[in-house]
């Protein structure tokens, strides 16, 4: 029986994928790295900012130290940060406040679970913070997924057994890191047919068979 869903942020609660597409790819092209794509991009997904990092420097033949890659990701950082002073309601994927709220009414328990470090900032422009029970994101952990730490702080936040959660993820790491929590999950957005998520679907659309799935 799932007493709580966890969802992930980035692609599946928002649309800031493209704002980290965006500030990546304007770092990767100050690094003199001008093949920087949206399937490098797809191997972000879900993961750290640093691990982020190692993709884009991968493209090119440069070699860093510890120091200067800190030095670097917080550069993407400051414009991926100026990228969500533009982040709105508008932001917030479709189907999201629906499914959020349908959730709430049955006695559902809602957390997020990113290992963004601006989730609290996200939640907050897009006015999603009113939906969310408990927050466990990139300020809590210190293991990115495809590890379960994110998940497991999220659950314990929530008061419930890792088992009573349902995750909802749109990338292959964090399926990987739902299951390691021996958590179900449901795998939505662009991709949803590659994540072997236990249940999927493109969106959080209405025909989601919530009935099913929340009886685990
Ligand atoms: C995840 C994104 O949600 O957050 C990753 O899918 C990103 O692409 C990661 O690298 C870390 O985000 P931030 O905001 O802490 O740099
Ligand atoms: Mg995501």
């Amino acid at each position: 029986m799932i007493k709580g869903v966890i969802f992930d942020l980035d692609g599946v609660l928002v649309s800031t994928d493209e704002l980290h597409y965006k500030a990546w790819k304007q770092l990767a092209e100050d690094l003199g790295i001008m093949n920087f794509t949206k399937e490098d991009n797809y191997l972000q997904k879900g993961v750290s900012r640093m691990e982020s990092l190692e993709v884009v420097l991968n493209k090119g033949t440069k070699l860093y130290t510890e120091a200067e890659k800190l030095i670097l990701a917080e550069k993407k950082n400051s414009c991926y940060v100026d990228l969500l002073q533009e982040l709105s309601t508008e932001a917030v994927l479709p189907h999201v406040v629906e499914t959020l709220e349908m959730l709430r009414a049955q006695g559902i328990l809602i957390g997020v679970g990113s290992v963004s470090k601006n989730t609290p900032l996200i939640l907050k422009r897009t006015e999603l913070e009113q939906y969310i029970d408990k927050v466990s994101c990139g300020l809590d952990i210190t293991r990115s997924k495809p590890d379960p730490e994110v998940f497991l702080v999220a659950a314990k936040k929530l008061g419930l057994q890792n088992e009573e959660c349902l995750v909802v993820e749109d990338s292959a790491a964090g399926i990987v890191a739902a299951k390691a929590a021996n958590m179900k999950c449901l795998g939505v957005g662009p991709e949803y047919r590659q994540l072997e998520a236990d249940y999927e679907s493109l969106t959080l659309q209405s025909e989601v068979d919530w009935h099913t799935i929340l009886q685990g």
